[in-house]
Parts: structure tokens; sequence; C-alpha cells
């Protein structure tokens, strides 16, 4: 490997204010000891790329960080990448720049639908499709996922349908957060059919495109043909890939320009205005210069998802590892544990200090369910299944 990886980063967060260890608590409230690294929350603990760091030490050193317009030379950078790692042919205006994807994600559903009208969601869910249509008046439509034994997660079509024929507007996650399945061509064309049959927005959110595992391809949804792309509002970032959340910058893609300037009339109502400047600075270093520690990265990834999935084979194999497909996030099947989510809540953190997402975070079909992010160095990973293996010793769960 020529990139760091492995190095340990305390992040320790009186100092850095890093979001995911200061909501990392235990049942009763209490701080794990110093050391103890949350799986969870979509942020590695990996330092970005070095381009990316060298790029931002320069803005900072120009040292005037007045207002800040996206330059010509990042939209040809974002086309750039689009073509070469998605086969995507963009043009530089379809980009509109916003401050992260969750605000698109609302401003989408005050663009497109009215209070009271139908979204759809599949299940599990990341919580903010939900959280983006029950907060602002709107009806969840939910097409529930279908897992076989192994954990694979597949469309109920009659369902999608059936709900897509009452709704304005489909959060279509893809690659799939929580599940990491990376759909088809086919199945993204069979819900695009779909949509545009019934006159549905499509809000992409593509945010995990770039974290492919190999022998998976992420298709763009927009990139499946005219009529998909002229129904479409694609929400991307490299915040997830190149680990830049901090930074708050995503990139909407809209390729139609009635539906782009109709986004764009919403943000002024929204006072949406500017965006901030190093986030920007860092997509264009890392779109022009960061493909090859992305390339590691992705092999990271693999090795952690194999070691998790190893682990729970040797030692518990009744619990289910979905296979990762894309995101760097594990979705596990803990039911054979026969514990409540309070319950398994009270275990991990409390018996096991491990931090990861429950699954009813992501909605009522994640229950029974954990999310493990598994970006991070090997030995940080290692030592929190070491101290789950103990801790289900202790409680006798070994299977
Ligand atoms: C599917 C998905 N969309 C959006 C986000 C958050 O994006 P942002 O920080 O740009 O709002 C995440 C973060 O985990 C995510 O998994």
């Amino acid at each position: 490997m020529k990139y760091d990886f492995e190095s340990f980063i305390d992040r320790d967060p009186a100092v850095r204010g890093t979001g995911k260890y200061r909501i990392m608590k235990d049942s009763k409230g209490n701080k794990p000891p110093k050391g103890i690294v949350p799986l969870s929350v979509a942020d590695m603990e990996f330092k970005t790329a070095p381009c990316v760091i060298e790029a931002i030490k320069a803005e900072a050193d120009f040292g005037v960080l007045g207002y800040h317009r996206l330059t010509d030379s990042f939209r040809e950078s974002c086309c750039n990448w689009m073509k070469t790692r998605h086969d995507w042919d963009i043009k530089p205006d379809w980009i509109v720049p916003f401050e992260q994807v969750v605000p698109a994600l609302y401003c989408s559903v005050w663009t497109f639908t009215e209070p009271g009208d139908g979204i759809l969601i599949q299940t599990p869910d990341y919580h903010h499709f939900t959280g983006a249509t029950v907060n602002t008046g709107h009806k969840v439509l939910e097409n529930r996922l279908v897992a076989d034994e192994k954990g694979h997660y597949t469309i109920d079509w009659a369902d999608f349908e059936a709900k897509a024929r009452e709704a304005k507007l489909f959060f279509l996650c893809s690659p799939q957060n929580p599940t990491g399945r990376v759909w088809t061509e086919e199945e993204l064309r069979k819900m695009g059919e779909i949509c545009n049959k019934y006159g549905v927005m499509v809000v992409a959110d593509e945010i995990h495109h770039d974290l492919i595992q190999p022998g998976y391809k992420h298709i763009v949804y927009a990139s499946l043909g005219q009529e998909f792309a002229d129904n479409c509002v694609m929400c991307t970032s490299l915040s997830k890939t190149f680990n830049l959340a901090g930074l708050c910058y995503a990139s909407i893609i809209i390729p139609n320009d009635s539906v782009r300037a109709k986004f764009q009339k919403q943000m002024g109502l929204q006072a949406f205005m500017h965006i901030e400047r190093f986030g920007p600075v860092a997509h264009e270093a890392a779109y022009r210069h960061g493909a090859e520690w992305l390339d590691e990265l992705i092999q990271v990834i693999k090795g952690n998802y194999e070691y998790v999935r190893d682990f729970f084979a040797k030692n518990f194999p009744k619990v289910v590892v979905t296979e990762l497909e894309g995101t760097y996030l594990v979705w596990c099947d803990f039911r054979s544990f026969g514990l409540s989510d309070a319950e398994m809540k009270v275990f991990l953190t409390d018996e096991c200090m491990l931090y990861l997402d429950n699954g009813t975070e992501f909605g009522e079909a994640g229950s029974g369910y954990q999310r493990i992010n598994v970006a991070c160095p090997r030995k940080t990973l290692a030592d929190a299944l070491d101290r789950f293996l103990e801790a289900a010793k202790k409680r006798g769960l070994a299977q």
C-alpha cells in the first residue's frame, strides 16, 4: 500500500468536536474509556487523501477567504470524474453546488411535491429519507426490501408499483444504505420505468457511488437514457469517498434544464445561497488526483468486510452478514441472538463497548440488525470484534 490506512488517529472529541465520538454513550449515558472507536456513522477513521490536504493548505495559505463560486476548473474536474469512473457524460452547467446532500433532499421535496403528497422510500432506509418526508408534512409510502436467507436484498416489484402509483417523488438510494446493495442496471431501469409511468420524480442519492466493491458496477441512474435523465435529480458528493463530510459540499446534478431551473428557484426561496470554500477545493483535488488513493481504500474496505464476515462465520454462524457490494457499511442480522433491540444495545454498548448503528435507526425494517462501519484500521476492527467475542462468551451467546 502506498497510502496509510493502518495508523490509529486520535480524534479526541473534546479537542476535535468529532461528531460520531461525541454521541457515543452506553445505555446509562456514560462515555466509554479513551481509545474506544465508534464503528457507527458514515465517517471513516482515515485521513483524507494527501492531495486533498495539500490543496486545502494551499487555499488557506492564499489567505483571502471571501465568498466562493464554483470555478470552471472545478466543473471540468467533476465532468471528467463522472466520465472516467462512471461512464457518464455530463455538461458543466448541470452541476448545482449545494452545502450537503441532506438539505438537497429537503429542497427536492419542497420543489416537486405539496405537503400531504406521498413519497416512496425503500426500507430499511437512511433515516433522512423518512425525515425529509415526515418533517415536511408528507406521507411515507414504504416499499420494504426483501432479504433472502443470505441477507441479499431485492425489490418487491408489485408493492413498488402499487406505492409508485400513489407517489409524487421517489428517494432512490444507490448504492443502498444500509444494505450495501449496488442496484443492477435491470433493477434501476425497472424502478425508473415504473416511476416515469406514474409521473414520479426520482431523487437519486448516489453519495456512495464511488465506494463499489470489485465485481460490482455502479450505474448512475441518469445515465440510463434521456427519459430517465429528464426526470431526476442526482445528489452526489465526495464526502463519503474521501471523508470530507465536515467540509459540507455536495454537487446536485440535474440534466434537464427546466427541472434544474425549478430546483434552483426553490433554493432561492429556502435561502440556500452560498457554498463553503474548502469543500469544492477539496473535491477538485480529489477528482483530479485522488483515484489511486480511492482504489487502495476500496481494497482496504474489502479486506475489512471479509474480516467481519469470516469472524461471524467462525464464531457466530447464525449471524447473517449481508455481502458488501458498495459503501463501507456492513449490514448484519443478529436476530438469532434472541435479544430485543434494547437488550442488544445494552449488550453492545455496556458489555462489548462497541458503538454500532442500531438497525432501528433505519426504520422498523431494521429491527434485529446492526450496521458496522468497517472504514477503520484493521487493528481497530479486530480489537472491537475481540471485545464482542469475550462479552458474548460471558453472556453465553455462543452459537
Ligand atoms: C445515503 C446518504 N445520503 C446522504 C448522507 C449525508 O450526506 P450529507 O452529509 O452531504 O448531508 C449520507 C451519510 O451517511 C448517506 O449515507
